[in-house]
């Protein structure tokens, strides 16, 4: 079978050595098709791959029609909101994911970039501590617990809004009810909520309103799930809040101009771009698409 590695964004050398090891060790073939800026270059290497590894890469139906051959396709990390799943099913391929293999890289980005607004993006003005401030998970996945567990480690009270339901079962966090909740209370608050239909421009003026002073918003989730227009408000409303984002917003310049200093967006998006993150991811990746040729297995199938 031929598996391809098409990444627009791509892994470390040592992941892509490993995939290689792994796919070619089990009898298949490699292709790579990395820095690709044009979408014609993906259709022509997918049309006779068996198995296709993507990142964020988007796998359109257009991608899966010039797939003549694709039996599977694996997204290396968590958020699959870039394959089409219906135009995968609707050909009988199978859609994984890799859940919980880049979730460190990310969840210590976040950490990284509640720092960097604490103190002023790095200026020497007097910043502030993260040490006693009330720290809010926007929902509780792989990322979403270790950010909590990392927040405590520096001192921070951590609490946990769970929109998909469930109790919190890590030792010290307090749960809360409501979404309302969690940003009135919280200085800061970590996105970790997909991007689908219900979630889509969610996150916008009334929970930005209700956030203390000096509130603080952190997205390494999606871009998607802003409201930027809602943001823009009460960005305009309340000079003190602020938001560091690895997804910028479609209108991350105007943002910028308008609330200086308020507003940060890492220059491409880089939670999960760390050799650890993209051996654990891409190994994952290799090994999820030998066992599905070779036993069938079809764990971590979204569609
Ligand atoms: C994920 O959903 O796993 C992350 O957003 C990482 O995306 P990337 O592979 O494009 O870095």
């Amino acid at each position: 079978m031929k598996v391809l590695v098409a990444t627009e964004k791509p892994f470390a050398k040592a992941a892509v050595d490993g995939i290689r090891e792994i796919v070619e060790k089990n009898g298949h073939t490699l292709a790579l098709l990395e820095n690709y800026t044009d979408v014609n270059d993906l259709y022509k290497a997918v049309a006779d791959a068996d198995a296709l590894i993507v990142r964020s890469d988007k796998v359109t139906k257009e991608v899966v029609d010039a797939a003549k051959n694709l039996k599977i396709v694996v997204r290396a990390g968590a958020g699959y909101d870039n394959l089409d799943l219906e135009a995968c099913t609707a050909k009988g391929i199978v859609a994984m994911n890799t859940p919980g293999q880049n979730s460190n890289a990310v969840a210590e980005l976040i950490m990284g970039m509640m720092i960097y607004m604490a103190r002023n993006q790095f200026t020497p003005a007097s910043g502030t501590e993260l040490a006693g401030k009330k720290l809010g998970i926007h929902a509780f996945g792989n990322i979403g617990r270790l950010v909590a567990k990392y927040g405590q480690g520096l001192g921070m009270d951590v609490y946990v809004y769970r929109p998909t339901g469930g109790t919190v079962d890590a030792p010290g966090v307090t749960q809360v009810a409501t979404v309302e909740e969690l940003y009135s209370t919280c200085n800061y608050v970590s996105l970790h909520i997909p991007a689908n239909d219900k979630t889509k421009k969610s996150i916008g003026y009334d929970l930005l309103s209700k956030m203390p002073k000096g509130g603080t918003l952190i997205n390494a989730a999606r871009k998607e799930v802003i409201d930027e227009e809602g943001l823009a408000k009460a960005f305009a409303e309340r000079t003190d809040l602020k938001y560091a984002t690895d997804v910028a917003a479609t209108t991350h310049a105007d943002l910028v101009k308008q609330f200086e200093g308020r507003v940060y967006a890492t220059p491409k998006k880089m939670g999960a771009q760390t050799s650890e993150a993209n051996i654990n991811a891409g190994l994952a990746s290799a090994n999820q698409i030998v066992n599905f040729f070779a036993t069938g297995d079809k764990t971590y199938q979204v569609n």
